[in-house]
């Protein structure tokens, strides 16, 4: 790919106490790429990404984004870089309604009085967050609900609706599929191409292989920490990536000498 890379993790390492949860993995995420990352449970791919989102502080290894090396020591830290992260568990303020999650801790103010009173704007809030919904083809009839009667899917619709409104430059997704049922699922999945199509890389953790290869171009897999492979999607398939997850191939493995 000509372009420069939007993400470069290089030789990235984390440790906790003696366990070595990511062991010098490098990676490119190129823009407007979506990569998939694999590989069986405890094979480190959370905690590489949380590296990434600031939640961990790497122990050795270099995170470079947009061309500098970053240093997150939190996650708002990452977020005001552009890395916007879903994880595992979604941290979206379940009794908040949708603009409410949409500008959680950027809220917009109005001011009257010269600054005197600053209620919120929620007919903007409201407004914006309607018209980003909108541009993804996100359905939810109401907003001004709390997030929580809301389905997994349109959950997913409004955290990827909040990266968009504050203009995401890589946006990472921890098995943003989990616990959907299959139409929500088919949503999702044209969510990351309507974000890739604006060029927004997209870091895909699933265990669904059918979707990673639905909707990937570049499928990195690791195991017990390592990175195994990273292939193009043409390239492979799932018997494959299915040997590379369970540790039955591996490339960086020296092959056997012939006797
Ligand atoms: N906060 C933590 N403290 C200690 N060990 C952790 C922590 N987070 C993850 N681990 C361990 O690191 C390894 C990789 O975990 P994780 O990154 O969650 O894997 P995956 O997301 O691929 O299932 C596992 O052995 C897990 O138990
Ligand atoms: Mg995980």
């Amino acid at each position: 790919m000509a372009s420069e890379p939007v993400l470069s993790i290089r030789n990235l390492v984390k440790r906790f106490g003696g366990l070595v949860a990511v062991n010098d993995v490098s990676l490119d995420v190129f823009p407007g790429e979506v990569v998939a990352l694999l590989g069986d449970n405890g094979a480190g791919k959370s905690t590489l990404i949380k590296c990434v989102s600031g939640v961990h502080s790497p122990t050795g290894g270099h995170i470079i984004f947009e061309g500098e090396e970053v240093h997150f020591s939190r996650p708002i830290e990452a977020r005001d870089h552009g890395i916007e992260t879903i994880y595992q568990d979604l941290a979206l303020a379940n009794n908040l309604d949708v603009p409410g999650n949409v500008f959680l801790g950027r809220e917009v103010e109005k001011s009257y009085l010269g600054g005197l009173l600053r209620p919120l704007d929620n007919k903007f809030m409201l407004a914006q967050t309607a018209s980003a919904l909108a541009s993804l083809h996100a359905e939810i009839p109401s907003l001004e609900v709390p997030i929580e009667s809301l389905s997994g899917g349109q959950r997913q619709a409004v955290a990827i609706a909040r990266a968009v409104y504050w203009q995401a430059r890589l946006m990472i997704m921890d098995e943003p599929t989990n616990n959907l049922g299959v139409p929500e699922q088919h949503k999702v999945l044209d969510l990351i191409r309507a974000l890739r199509d604006r060029g927004v890389p997209v870091i895909l953790i699933s265990h669904t292989l059918p979707e990673v290869f639905a909707v990937s171009d570049r499928l990195v897999v690791m195991h017990r920490g390592r990175k195994v492979t990273e292939k193009k999607v043409g390239d492979t398939n799932s018997e494959e990536i299915v040997q590379y997850m369970v540790g039955a191939l591996d490339d960086t493995r020296t092959p056997a000498p012939v006797a």
